[in-house]
């Protein structure tokens, strides 16, 4: 495929699966919002008729009124909404980019030679173990503690993938662990709702055809992923946004910041959801989710914090000043322009990427700070591909912690 199609292919992808995540996570948030906000119903029409709760809302200049029924209706409606394309199309256009961009360039942007040297083909396929076994795993650690404990459950789970997270990230570059990561959260979220929730909802609507009772169990088993689902939207959310930010992938200790960023996702949604039920608890929410997800955030901030200067041989007179900026430029120029130029020389890359250019003292000049971050944290060169050794990095560096003088 030409690079040119090949970009296309990501950018259409990207839209469709930008898209078709908003419809899924949306629905998600919006039927969270609901389950939560229900009241019982006082009319008796709707008592006699087995509404368990109703929520009155007025949006987009009209007033609606939902209600939930205790189990199902008398009769089934002629016409029945499903929500799961949402949820598929979201995985698929997902897994797709994940198959075009990190598996077929995981020697760009999966495979770092420095965390492991793995062959293209033994990375893909340990990137599919883990698709598939975290949910085998989850899956099977929700049936053994259903009905049983909860917060066992759900300590187990985030146990299970902290410690995906740090094999992640010991495996594989940080940017393609953290997609990775995203990639294992959100085929579990899709599973529950093709392998779960939906089998579950056929088995009611059949039950209720058929004239049969139906064994509450699917409902509470969807109730239980569907819950699950909503911890995990804001970590994977991070996740699809982190490859911007070479300054959590990249960090020493990515996978502790992956945790972290992850823990405050969840506790954040967990206060989101508290708040939905406040109408229980006379308009109060306690803050204690929310204060613990700020504090990770923030412990995560400072952590992450570029440490300032400590050299002092910053360059006093201007030609020490212009020798030590040429050094700079020759690395530079070795190491980086095959991509960073106006018309890139490495193949497979058609522009410079991001827009970057660095084939100039002006552009090298106006590319300091971004420079600093993808060279502290060895993001670049992507995947050592042009092998800039440890003292050329640190020249460069140190000529950027010295204020970039030339
Ligand atoms: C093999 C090609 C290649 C080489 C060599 C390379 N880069 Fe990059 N660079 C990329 C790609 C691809 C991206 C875009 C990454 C992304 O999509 O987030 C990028 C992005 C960047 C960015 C922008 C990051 C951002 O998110 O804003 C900077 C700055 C950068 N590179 C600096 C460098 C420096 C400095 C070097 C040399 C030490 C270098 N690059 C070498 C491919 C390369």
């Amino acid at each position: 495929m030409s690079a040119y199609l090949f970009d296309w292919a990501s950018l259409l992808g990207r839209w469709l699966h930008l898209i078709t995540g908003i419809a899924w996570i949306g629905a998600s948030f919006y039927f969270v919002w609901l389950d939560n906000s229900l009241l019982p119903p006082k009319r008796k029409e709707l008592i006699d008729a087995g509404v368990g709760g109703e929520v009155w809302a007025v949006h987009g200049g009209g007033f609606y009124n939902a209600q939930k029924y205790k189990t199902a209706p008398a009769d089934l409606p002629e016409s029945l909404h499903w929500f799961y394309w949402e949820a598929y199309t979201t995985w698929l256009s997902g897994f797709f980019l994940l198959c075009l961009l990190y598996f077929g360039q995981a020697e760009i942007y999966l495979i770092d030679a420095q965390v492991m040297a793995l062959s293209k083909p033994a990375a893909i396929g340990i990137a599919l173990a883990f698709l598939a076994g975290g949910w085998l795993i989850y899956d099977a650690l929700c049936r053994l503690f259903f009905q049983r404990s909860e917060r066992t459950l759900g300590l187990l789970v985030a146990v299970m993938l902290s410690i995906a997270a740090w094999a992640l990230c010991h495996l594989y570059s940080g940017r393609g662990a953290y997609i990775l990561f995203g990639a294992v959260i959100g085929t579990i979220m899709v599973a529950n709702v093709f392998f779960v929730i939906i089998p579950g909802q056929r088995e009611m609507v059949r039950a209720k055809a058929e004239g049969r009772s139906f064994d509450p169990v699917y409902g509470l088993r969807g109730k239980q992923r569907s819950v699950h689902n909503t911890y995990f939207t804001l970590p994977v959310l991070f996740v699809m946004i982190s490859n911007h930010y070479a300054l959590t992938y990249g960090a020493k200790w990515n996978w502790l910041v992956l945790i972290a960023m992850s823990v405050a996702g969840a506790a954040i949604r967990a206060w989101f959801v508290m708040r939905h039920k406040a109408h229980e608890r006379g308009g109060k929410t306690s803050p204690v989710p929310l204060v613990i997800g700020l504090i990770v955030l923030a412990g995560v901030i400072a952590a992450l914090a570029p440490r300032t200067s400590t050299s002092t041989q910053g360059a006093r007179n201007s030609a020490a000043a212009a020798q030590r900026f040429g050094e700079v430029q020759g690395i530079i120029n070795q190491r980086c322009v095959t991509c960073h130029a106006p018309h890139p020389t490495f193949a497979g890359f058609p522009a410079p990427p991001k827009g970057v250019m660095l084939d100039t003292p002006e552009h090298i000049l106006a590319n300091t700070v971004a420079m600093q971050t993808q060279l502290a944290t060895r993001v670049m060169p992507i995947g050592n591909l042009t092998q800039m050794t440890d003292a050329e990095r640190e020249t460069v560096l140190a000529w950027l912690r010295d204020g970039a003088p030339k």
